[in-house]
């Protein structure tokens, strides 16, 4: 794992090389892995990410035009673009998710100046590590410092999402970009996405003999793509034939009832797997703060995978593999995380485990000829911010 050091030099080399002077500050912005709470952010309910310390580190210049220069090291390109000639619809591949920033903040009313921007990342991307949060988050973090707009937080997530959603196209929910900017080392962010209250809950697995494992199953994954759109749509259906808001709305009390007067099959299920993974977050968060056993939230992390698996029908042959081959191998629990349809699959392991459990989950790939997946334990970091 590179650590953020090594890649602020890298940047600022970059920097250097592609614009032949200092730039006038450096951001870094984490991606995230999500605990539990697993489409819940679009129908109103809970979910509990940790900031990864992998993210985006952004050095950045303020222009006296309204021209955007990026230089990604990733995608080993240099692009351009005029503030005023991006809009929905704009065709930027990747320029999208720090273009649509000045595009939101210009929606907003506040003066956007053109900026020189080297960009690197040691996340990888479609892995449903929020590489992509991470690269609008660090580009609004960064915007809003240069510019003196002195954006909260939220702010800042919301400019990033707003990249996502209507420039990049990507309908994501809230989720994300709150994870990359309100990361807080040793915590898990608890996230009621009604209300946007984000509470810290203490989250060092390490102190409990313990770790949280992530194995990425290299099957990439999309987000721009038809099904996560048609699970946002499932979910709203749901909610209308229910006569709530929001699946949110629907009390996990009784739930057998009210979901049996349902005519749509598929939408009941795709029901059940909200409600109940939103309740999952609380009974987690209810585990980490109660000074019980903390080696109980193992099942609800796998009770969470079956349930994307069977009901929300959101996880692929090659992570399901991973999961049974972790739990298998005596992880205590184990789930996909992030959008689905491939990524990564997380396990809550006992610390000391993790290489015999990487090395199972390889047999396991290997067995059906999967691509080999690569595994690394996370721990919960900071948030968007300067770094110098
Ligand atoms: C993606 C989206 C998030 C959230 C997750 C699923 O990561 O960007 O908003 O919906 O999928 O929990």
């Amino acid at each position: 794992m590179n650590d953020v050091a090594a890649l602020q030099d890298s940047t600022t080399r970059a920097f250097r090389a592609q614009f032949d002077a200092d730039p006038d500050g450096l951001w870094f912005a984490p991606g995230r892995v999500n605990v539990i709470g697993e489409h819940t952010d679009y129908n109103d309910g809970f979910v509990l990410p940790i900031a990864l310390p992998l993210g985006t580190v952004a050095a950045v210049r303020r222009r006296d035009d309204r021209r955007l220069v990026v230089h990604s090291s990733e995608a080993d390109e240099t692009r351009e673009v005029e503030l005023g000639d991006v809009a929905p619809g704009s065709k930027l591949d990747w320029l999208a998710y720090v273009a649509g920033v000045g595009w939101a903040a210009g929606e907003q009313g506040l003066d956007v100046p053109g900026l020189d921007i080297a960009l690197a990342a040691d996340l990888p991307q479609g892995a449903g590590l929020s590489s992509s949060a991470s690269l609008s988050c660090v580009t609004a973090r960064a915007w809003s410092d240069i510019a003196g707009w002195d954006l909260p937080g939220d702010d800042v997530a919301a400019l990033g999402r707003a990249a996502e959603n209507e420039i990049a196209g990507a309908p994501t929910g809230v989720m994300d970009q709150l994870a990359s900017v309100h990361g807080r080392a040793g915590h898990a962010m608890r996230i009621d996405t009604r209300s946007i209250d984000v509470t810290q809950i203490p989250f060092d697995l390490s102190a409990h003999g313990l770790s949280l494992l992530v194995v990425d199953s290299r099957a990439p994954h999309a987000l721009v793509d038809g099904e996560y759109a048609e699970r946002r749509t499932s979910c709203r259906e749901a909610a209308l034939m229910l006569g709530v808001p929001a699946l949110r709305d629907v009390p996990l009390e009784g739930l057998d009832g009210t979901l049996g007067r349902m005519r749509s099959e598929l939408l009941r299920r795709r029901a059940r797997h909200v409600i109940t993974d939103s309740a999952r977050v609380e009974q987690v968060c209810t585990l980490l703060t109660d000074g019980g056993d903390i080696r109980r939230v193992g099942p609800l992390l796998s009770a969470s995978h079956a349930s994307m698996r069977d009901d929300f029908e959101i996880t692929v042959p090659q992570v399901d593999v991973l999961q049974e081959s972790l739990v298998a191998a005596g992880a205590l629990g184990a789930r996909m995380t992030g959008g689905g349809f491939g990524g990564c699959v997380i396990a809550l392991a006992e610390a000391g485990s993790e290489e015999e459990l990487v090395a199972a989950a390889r047999r396991a790939a290997a067995e059906h000829d999967f691509a080999e997946p690569a595994g690394f334990v996370a721990v919960a970091a900071d948030g968007a911010h300067r770094l110098r």
